[in-house]
């Protein structure tokens, strides 16, 4: 099986969320069930020096306003093929938004052209290498089936993988010319969403097989509710979808060897978990107490719900937790968790900003990570909470839903909890949850016991990587037979 993976990140060259990290880890998960992989992201300008080492194996001469190649290069284990398209991509700051905030106007252009070149190794190959199937990840890659179909010869059935229906990527239909689509493909059964041109919509609609990051999130797409707009289309493709739960790349998330931590610990032997601790509350400015120390890594966004967090921080500092956040996203969010360090100093501590290293450090220090997200497709942060013994408080959605065993009586009669879960998702039942945390870690014997159960959960790829194979080998079959 040789497989093309298109998405606009891949960790750890290029990353602002979760997409980027499964990106980074399922090609190496196939890899060892035999797939050859290889993986199609922007040359954006923090990829220059892998730019510099690999060889040129496709060139345009003129890719939507300005010439463009693509370079291979193997790095971190990884097969990557680099979009390098000077007037697409050699911007500074986020790669998706300008310097004002706002979406860089051309990314109908940028991620068009990433599609447009997805679509062409997708025909041509690369070298002698030609795919069986392109999987296509998130509204970046959506019009990889859209340019196949626009041209001749063979071409490879698409998995289109959606990580997150809220990213939609809609442009006006004044743009169809622009990115090379003809009219004919401008109806409800091609691009066409509501009047614009929907990439991801696209992808929907022309793909062979769709796939999301959590079975939950695959049903709850399903609903007006959680579908945005999409849940029709879904419903009648309903068939051609699946829920593959997300896992996290044991090489890089692992307590036992992770560089960034201050002491290394495992489920057998915790005892250094205090040492990240302590570092985290210095780093910080948390003075030491004897309530949980929660913690936030994440986009400070709606859909994470970390406003009804904000909601009930005094809740939480009454019982004696505290909090550590690291996060950034809207500047009102960001103003409000700096407010609240300053208000309640030494027991919530707030830095703005991304920072990977810190990330890890924050995962081994804390007690608990806090994720009371409105909608989650699958998330990745309470995966990692569950390797590093820091248990996770989720709202009972998406993936949050499918990877945390609330500590409820049932479960803590069978050990088998290795998390709370709170629902309906609001800050009533979210302070609920909070409380049960205090509880829970106030009987450290019952705390500890939960540690080395969430230590010990299967988050690795190996499973999912088997249930992608399957839907891989599903999309190639359906185009042979
Ligand atoms: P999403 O992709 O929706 O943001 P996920 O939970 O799937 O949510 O993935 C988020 C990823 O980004 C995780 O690897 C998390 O550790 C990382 N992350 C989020 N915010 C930050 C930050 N401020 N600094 C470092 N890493 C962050
Ligand atoms: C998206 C989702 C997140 C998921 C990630 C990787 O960013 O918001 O829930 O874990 O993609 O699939």
């Amino acid at each position: 099986m040789k497989l093309l993976f298109v998405a606009s990140e891949c960790a750890p060259f290029i990353k602002t969320g979760g997409l980027a990290d499964v990106i980074g880890a399922v090609p190496k998960a196939l890899a060892e069930q035999g797939v050859s992989i290889k993986v199609l992201i922007p040359a954006y300008p923090a990829l220059a020096g892998l730019v510099a080492k690999g060889k040129s194996v496709m060139s345009f001469v003129d890719l939507f306003g300005g010439p463009a190649r693509i370079v291979a290069v193997q790095a971190e284990g990884l097969d990557m093929l680099l979009l390098e398209a000077g007037h697409l991509f050699d911007r500074p700051g986020n790669i998706y938004l300008g310097p004002n905030g706002q979406d860089w106007p051309d990314n109908d252009l940028r991620f068009g052209a990433l599609s447009y070149a997805g679509a062409r190794i997708g025909t041509r190959g690369i070298e002698d290498w030609v795919p069986d199937v392109i999987n296509a990840h998130d509204w970046q890659a959506g019009l990889v089936p859209a340019y196949l179909q626009l041209s001749e010869g063979p071409k490879p059935p698409v998995v289109m993988t959606i990580h997150n229906i809220a990213f939609q990527g809609l442009f006006e239909s004044t743009r169809l010319a622009a990115l090379g689509l003809q009219a004919e493909l401008f109806t409800s059964e091609g691009v066409e969403y509501f009047g614009k041109i929907g990439f991801l919509k696209a992808g929907l609609a022309l793909s062979e097989k769709i796939t999301t990051v959590s079975p939950t999130y695959a049903a709850e797409l399903l609903t007006p509710d959680f579908g945005m707009g999409l849940d029709g289309l879904l419903r009648n493709r309903q068939a051609d979808l699946s829920g593959i739960l997300n896992g996290i790349d044991l090489d890089i998330w692992s307590p036992e060897t992770d560089a960034n931590l201050v002491a290394n610990y495992s489920a057998r032997s915790i005892k250094g978990k205090a040492k990240n601790r302590a570092e985290v509350e210095a780093r910080f400015g948390l003075t030491a107490g004897d309530g949980p120390l929660f913690c936030v890594i994440s986009r400070l966004t709606f859909q994470k719900g970390l406003d009804m967090l904000l909601d009930r921080l005094p809740h939480l500092v009454s019982l004696g937790g505290r909090l550590a956040v690291l996060g950034s996203g809207e500047p009102a969010l960001e103003r409000a968790f700096i407010d609240a360090s300053n208000r309640y100093a030494g027991s919530v501590g707030t830095k703005i900003g991304y920072d990977e290293a810190l990330s890890h450090l924050i995962q081994a220090g804390s007690d608990a990570i806090v994720i009371p997200s409105r909608f989650e497709p699958c998330g990745l942060t309470q995966l990692y909470g569950l390797r590093y013994g820091t248990l996770p408080v989720v709202a009972r959605t998406g993936g949050l839903a499918d990877t945390v065993i609330d500590a409820n009586e049932a479960a803590m009669l069978a050990d088998c909890a290795t998390g709370i879960q709170f629902a309906p998702i609001n800050a009533t039942m979210l302070g609920n949850a909070i409380s049960r945390a205090c509880t829970l870690f106030a009987n450290q014997k019952a705390w500890a016991a939960m540690m080395r159960r969430a230590m010990r959960h299967p988050v690795g790829w190996d499973l999912s990587a088997a249930a992608y194979l399957d839907v891989y080998r599903a999309a190639r079959d359906s185009r042979t037979s």
